[in-house]
């Protein structure tokens, strides 16, 4: 593949082209020297403002039960991937932690290798530490890599804040957001020391945010997506979109490797849910091919803003 690198950079080209099949504008110099985090392509990671590497694609856990749980995070281990998002609220921190310490002892993987993503909730607000305390009890894997605010509520700066002095102490490494848009994260950043080194918003080929994401980036601040294939009740309709299922046979892959192809293109990072080894494995193996400019335009065509979930 020519110009990875710049692949964020033309990706946005695309995007801003604006319409299907006309060619994207040349890339100007501000755009690719831009402070919007570059994935590397090679390895497979982005450098984060916190000075962290972390991986552009993993697996999502919301819904996942125990057992199942511990399987998906095994059979991601085993394939290859090494970032994995969990959240208090999915009830399965435990199993994710489980999944982490059985993979790296039968795969002889090092700790440093993996990342894992866990958020406190709203509720949680209130007494932060408490939250903290907890995730890295149930966790179990010694420091956290990323923790976020799972969306904007009452105390998230305090919440925040306490964040930040963990990350300090060393038990937690990296410090995100989750749902928070243009407006929020205007009043947000200013209440706080440590810059977010991600945000993790709802985005798919049907809701685009075309216009949080560059404001997002350009903040050098890593955008990370959740129901990259719309969420469960809606895959099939997005798996099945006629677009994406010719682009998808033009390349010979599928159309979730598609969609998160795309993403991965915008210099969004992919965490899709799967319970399935045979899918997990699907979701990592997206660099053998790149859309082109005009594949792009042509998915950017399909936004509705069509958010398939409240917050
Ligand atoms: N921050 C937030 O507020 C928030 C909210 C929601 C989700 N999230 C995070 O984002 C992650 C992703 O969202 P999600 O899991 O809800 O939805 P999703 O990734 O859009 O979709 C998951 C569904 O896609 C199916 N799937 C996965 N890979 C597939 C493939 N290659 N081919 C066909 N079907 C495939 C899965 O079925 P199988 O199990 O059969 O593979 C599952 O039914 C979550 O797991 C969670 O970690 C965050």
């Amino acid at each position: 593949m020519k110009s990875k690198k710049k692949l964020a950079g033309l990706a946005l080209a695309a995007l801003l082209s604006g319409c299907a099949g006309e060619p994207a504008p040349p890339v100007q110099p501000e755009t690719v020297e831009s402070t919007a985090p570059v994935f590397d392509f090679e390895a497979k990671t982005v450098m984060l403002n916190s000075g962290y590497a972390m991986p552009i694609m993993g697996l999502g856990t919301y819904s996942l039960g125990h057992d199942t749980c511990v399987n998906s995070v095994m059979a991601l281990l085993e394939s290859g991937g090494r970032l994995i998002d969990t959240a208090y609220m999915y009830h399965n921190e435990e199993a994710v932690g489980e999944g982490v310490r059985r993979g790296m002892e039968e795969y002889g993987i090092p700790r440093e290798e993996i990342f894992v993503i866990t958020k406190i909730y709203p509720s949680q607000y209130d007494d932060p530490e408490a939250a903290l305390d907890m995730a890295l009890e149930k966790l179990d894997i010694g420091y956290i890599d990323m923790v976020l605010l799972h969306h904007p509520g009452k105390g998230d700066v305090q919440a925040y804040q306490a964040m930040e002095k963990y990350a300090a102490q060393g038990k937690i490494r990296s410090l995100g957001l989750s749902n928070w848009y243009i407006e929020e994260l205007t009043e947000f950043l200013p209440q706080v020391t440590v810059m977010p080194a991600l945000v993790q918003n709802e985005i798919h080929p049907y809701y685009q945010e075309q216009d949080v994401v560059p404001f997002i980036q350009e903040k050098g601040i890593v955008m990370q997506c959740w129901y990259p294939l719309g969420g469960r009740g809606h895959t099939a309709e997005l798996l099945n979109d006629e677009t994406i299922r010719a682009i998808a046979e033009a390349h010979d892959v599928s159309s979730a490797q598609v969609i998160l192809r795309w993403d991965l293109q915008r210099g969004i990072v992919v965490i899709p849910g799967s319970s399935n080894p045979d899918h997990i494995r699907e979701n990592l193996d997206l660099f053998d091919f790149e859309l082109t400019a005009e594949e792009m335009a042509a998915i950017a065509a399909l936004d509705r803003n069509e958010k398939h979930d409240w917050y």
